[in-house]
Protein backbone atom coordinates (compact mmCIF):
# COMPACT_ATOMS: atom_id res chain seq x y z
CA UNK A 1 0.00 0.00 0.00
CA UNK A 2 1.30 3.15 -0.95
CA UNK A 3 -0.32 6.69 1.51
CA UNK A 4 0.11 9.78 2.13
CA UNK A 5 -0.57 11.26 5.41
CA UNK A 6 -1.73 15.35 4.66
CA UNK A 7 -2.74 17.53 7.66
CA UNK A 8 -2.02 20.42 10.08
CA UNK A 9 0.86 20.34 12.37
CA UNK A 10 -0.35 19.22 15.50
CA UNK A 11 -3.10 17.13 13.91
CA UNK A 12 -1.41 13.52 15.10
CA UNK A 13 0.18 12.45 11.69
CA UNK A 14 3.26 11.38 13.28
CA UNK A 15 1.72 9.68 15.98
CA UNK A 16 -1.04 7.43 13.83
CA UNK A 17 1.75 6.90 11.15
CA UNK A 18 4.00 4.96 13.56
CA UNK A 19 0.55 2.57 14.60
CA UNK A 20 -0.38 2.20 10.76
CA UNK A 21 2.81 1.22 9.62
CA UNK A 22 3.15 -1.25 12.31
CA UNK A 23 -0.24 -2.50 11.28
CA UNK A 24 0.71 -2.43 8.15
CA UNK A 25 4.13 -4.02 7.44
CA UNK A 26 5.02 -1.18 4.98
CA UNK A 27 7.55 1.87 5.40
CA UNK A 28 7.11 5.32 7.46
CA UNK A 29 9.30 8.07 5.44
CA UNK A 30 8.45 11.92 7.58
CA UNK A 31 9.87 14.94 5.34
CA UNK A 32 9.88 16.26 9.34
CA UNK A 33 12.40 13.82 10.76
CA UNK A 34 14.38 13.60 7.58
CA UNK A 35 15.12 17.09 8.05
CA UNK A 36 15.64 16.95 11.31
CA UNK A 37 18.14 14.60 10.58
CA UNK A 38 20.24 16.90 8.47
CA UNK A 39 19.56 19.69 10.30
CA UNK A 40 23.66 19.69 11.94
CA UNK A 41 25.11 19.23 8.06
CA UNK A 42 26.95 22.31 6.59
CA UNK A 43 25.25 21.12 2.94
CA UNK A 44 22.72 23.14 1.08
CA UNK A 45 19.74 20.82 2.34
CA UNK A 46 21.14 21.28 6.03
CA UNK A 47 21.24 24.86 5.96
CA UNK A 48 17.85 25.52 4.23
CA UNK A 49 16.36 22.99 7.47
CA UNK A 50 18.02 24.85 9.80
CA UNK A 51 16.91 28.14 8.75
CA UNK A 52 13.24 26.86 7.71
CA UNK A 53 13.14 25.03 11.13
CA UNK A 54 13.59 27.90 13.40
CA UNK A 55 11.01 30.15 11.81
CA UNK A 56 8.34 27.41 10.56
CA UNK A 57 8.69 28.42 7.08
CA UNK A 58 8.78 25.07 4.43
CA UNK A 59 12.47 24.50 3.40
CA UNK A 60 12.71 24.98 -1.13
CA UNK A 61 10.67 22.38 -3.20
CA UNK A 62 13.70 22.15 -4.97
CA UNK A 63 15.37 20.56 -1.80
CA UNK A 64 12.48 18.39 -0.55
CA UNK A 65 11.88 16.69 -4.09
CA UNK A 66 15.24 15.79 -4.13
CA UNK A 67 15.66 14.59 -0.68
CA UNK A 68 12.27 12.49 -1.25
CA UNK A 69 13.25 11.05 -5.10
CA UNK A 70 16.85 9.86 -3.50
CA UNK A 71 15.25 8.14 -0.76
CA UNK A 72 13.03 6.78 -3.18
CA UNK A 73 15.91 4.80 -4.75
CA UNK A 74 16.32 2.90 -1.57
CA UNK A 75 14.92 -1.60 -2.21
CA UNK A 76 12.89 -1.00 0.95
CA UNK A 77 10.29 1.31 -0.47
CA UNK A 78 9.21 -1.23 -2.61
CA UNK A 79 6.87 -3.15 -0.12
CA UNK A 80 5.22 0.01 0.51
CA UNK A 81 5.41 3.35 2.21
CA UNK A 82 3.37 6.10 4.35
CA UNK A 83 5.04 9.38 3.66
CA UNK A 84 4.07 12.27 6.25
CA UNK A 85 4.70 15.79 5.89
CA UNK A 86 5.27 15.29 1.88
CA UNK A 87 3.82 17.01 -0.23
CA UNK A 88 2.97 19.78 1.68
CA UNK A 89 2.47 22.49 -1.66
CA UNK A 90 0.98 21.80 -5.00
CA UNK A 91 4.57 22.22 -6.37
CA UNK A 92 5.67 19.02 -4.71
CA UNK A 93 2.36 17.17 -4.42
CA UNK A 94 2.95 17.71 -8.82
CA UNK A 95 6.53 16.39 -9.08
CA UNK A 96 5.78 13.60 -6.55
CA UNK A 97 2.90 12.35 -8.96
CA UNK A 98 5.20 12.17 -12.14
CA UNK A 99 7.63 10.62 -10.59
CA UNK A 100 5.43 7.89 -8.91
CA UNK A 101 4.14 8.03 -12.80
CA UNK A 102 7.49 7.52 -13.96
CA UNK A 103 8.47 4.39 -11.57
CA UNK A 104 4.95 2.93 -11.72
CA UNK A 105 3.90 3.05 -8.17
CA UNK A 106 0.95 5.15 -7.94
CA UNK A 107 -0.89 5.86 -4.71
CA UNK A 108 -3.28 4.26 -2.68
CA UNK A 109 -5.30 7.24 -0.99
CA UNK A 110 -4.21 10.13 0.97
CA UNK A 111 -5.40 9.94 4.62
CA UNK A 112 -6.53 14.01 5.66
CA UNK A 113 -6.59 14.06 9.32
CA UNK A 114 -9.03 17.33 10.02
CA UNK A 115 -8.32 18.36 13.91
CA UNK A 116 -9.93 22.46 14.93
CA UNK A 117 -6.98 24.54 15.34
CA UNK A 118 -7.83 25.51 19.03
CA UNK A 119 -6.82 22.17 19.64
CA UNK A 120 -3.91 21.69 17.49
CA UNK A 121 -2.84 24.95 19.39
CA UNK A 122 -3.05 23.04 22.72
CA UNK A 123 -1.70 19.51 21.35
CA UNK A 124 1.87 21.39 20.61
CA UNK A 125 2.20 24.07 23.54
CA UNK A 126 1.64 20.59 25.89
CA UNK A 127 4.84 19.18 23.26
CA UNK A 128 7.45 20.96 23.20
CA UNK A 129 10.00 20.43 20.46
CA UNK A 130 12.01 23.45 19.71
CA UNK A 131 9.52 24.73 16.64
CA UNK A 132 6.64 24.32 19.14
CA UNK A 133 7.12 28.17 20.73
CA UNK A 134 3.97 29.96 20.21
CA UNK A 135 4.85 32.15 17.74
CA UNK A 136 6.12 29.64 15.38
CA UNK A 137 3.45 27.28 15.72
CA UNK A 138 1.07 30.32 14.24
CA UNK A 139 3.23 30.95 11.63
CA UNK A 140 3.44 26.72 10.77
CA UNK A 141 -0.28 26.97 10.79
CA UNK A 142 -0.63 30.05 8.87
CA UNK A 143 1.93 28.32 6.19
CA UNK A 144 -0.51 25.12 6.23
CA UNK A 145 -3.67 26.84 5.31
CA UNK A 146 -1.85 28.98 3.03
CA UNK A 147 0.45 26.16 0.78
CA UNK A 148 -0.87 23.08 2.09
CA UNK A 149 -4.18 23.29 2.14
CA UNK A 150 -4.93 23.41 -1.58
CA UNK A 151 -3.60 19.56 -2.05
CA UNK A 152 -6.97 18.62 -0.22
CA UNK A 153 -8.52 19.76 -4.12
CA UNK A 154 -5.89 18.83 -5.54
CA UNK A 155 -6.49 14.62 -3.81
CA UNK A 156 -10.05 15.06 -4.23
CA UNK A 157 -10.13 15.67 -7.93
CA UNK A 158 -7.58 12.61 -8.19
CA UNK A 159 -10.41 10.58 -5.79
CA UNK A 160 -7.25 9.82 -3.82
CA UNK A 161 -8.62 11.88 -0.56
CA UNK A 162 -9.68 10.49 2.51
CA UNK A 163 -10.96 12.89 5.37
CA UNK A 164 -11.07 11.81 8.78
CA UNK A 165 -11.73 13.33 11.93
CA UNK A 166 -8.79 13.54 13.86
CA UNK A 167 -10.29 14.60 17.19
CA UNK A 168 -10.63 11.79 19.94
CA UNK A 169 -8.22 9.32 21.43
CA UNK A 170 -5.39 8.36 19.81
CA UNK A 171 -7.13 4.57 19.92
CA UNK A 172 -10.41 6.02 18.10
CA UNK A 173 -8.63 8.03 15.55
CA UNK A 174 -6.65 4.86 14.99
CA UNK A 175 -9.86 2.88 14.58
CA UNK A 176 -11.00 5.67 11.82
CA UNK A 177 -8.16 5.13 10.21
CA UNK A 178 -8.02 1.56 9.86
CA UNK A 179 -11.75 1.45 8.77
CA UNK A 180 -10.51 3.93 6.10
CA UNK A 181 -7.69 1.87 4.42
CA UNK A 182 -9.50 -1.25 5.02
CA UNK A 183 -11.42 -0.18 2.01
CA UNK A 184 -8.43 0.80 -0.19
CA UNK A 185 -6.62 -0.95 -2.75
CA UNK A 186 -3.41 -2.52 -2.16
P1 LIG B 1 6.97 18.12 10.49
O1 LIG B 1 7.91 17.39 11.33
O2 LIG B 1 6.29 17.44 9.36
O3 LIG B 1 5.94 18.80 11.47
P2 LIG B 1 4.40 19.24 11.33
O4 LIG B 1 3.71 18.97 10.06
O5 LIG B 1 4.43 20.65 11.82
O6 LIG B 1 3.71 18.24 12.23
P3 LIG B 1 3.97 17.89 13.75
O7 LIG B 1 5.08 16.91 13.86
O8 LIG B 1 4.06 19.13 14.58
O9 LIG B 1 2.58 17.28 14.08
P4 LIG B 1 1.92 15.88 13.68
O10 LIG B 1 0.74 16.11 12.81
O11 LIG B 1 2.94 14.87 13.22
O12 LIG B 1 1.36 15.49 15.09
P5 LIG B 1 2.02 14.56 16.22
O13 LIG B 1 1.65 13.15 15.97
O14 LIG B 1 3.45 14.89 16.40
O15 LIG B 1 7.68 19.44 9.85
C1 LIG B 1 8.49 20.30 10.62
C2 LIG B 1 9.13 21.35 9.73
O16 LIG B 1 9.95 20.72 8.73
C3 LIG B 1 8.17 22.23 8.90
O17 LIG B 1 7.70 23.34 9.66
C4 LIG B 1 9.08 22.64 7.74
O18 LIG B 1 9.95 23.69 8.10
C5 LIG B 1 9.89 21.39 7.50
N1 LIG B 1 9.29 20.47 6.50
C6 LIG B 1 8.84 19.21 6.72
N2 LIG B 1 8.35 18.66 5.59
C7 LIG B 1 8.50 19.60 4.62
C8 LIG B 1 8.16 19.63 3.24
N3 LIG B 1 7.55 18.58 2.64
N4 LIG B 1 8.43 20.75 2.54
C9 LIG B 1 9.04 21.82 3.13
N5 LIG B 1 9.38 21.84 4.43
C10 LIG B 1 9.11 20.75 5.18
O19 LIG B 1 1.17 15.07 17.47
C11 LIG B 1 1.34 16.37 18.00
C12 LIG B 1 1.10 16.32 19.53
O20 LIG B 1 -0.27 15.96 19.77
C13 LIG B 1 1.96 15.26 20.25
O21 LIG B 1 2.35 15.77 21.50
C14 LIG B 1 1.01 14.07 20.40
O22 LIG B 1 1.32 13.29 21.51
C15 LIG B 1 -0.34 14.77 20.55
N6 LIG B 1 -1.44 13.97 20.01
C16 LIG B 1 -1.45 13.21 18.90
N7 LIG B 1 -2.65 12.63 18.72
C17 LIG B 1 -3.46 13.08 19.74
C18 LIG B 1 -4.82 12.86 20.10
N8 LIG B 1 -5.64 12.06 19.38
N9 LIG B 1 -5.30 13.49 21.20
C19 LIG B 1 -4.50 14.33 21.93
N10 LIG B 1 -3.20 14.57 21.66
C20 LIG B 1 -2.68 13.95 20.57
Amino acid sequence: MRLVFLGPPGSGKGTQSKRLVEHLHILHLSTGDMLRAVVTQDTEIGRAAAQSMATGWLVPDALVVKLVKDRFREPDVQNGFLIDGFPRTVAQAAAFEEYLAETQRPLSGVLELRVPLEELVSRLAGRGRKDDTPEIVRERQGIYRQKTQPLVDFYRQRKLLFPIDGLGTSDEVFERIIETVTGLKP
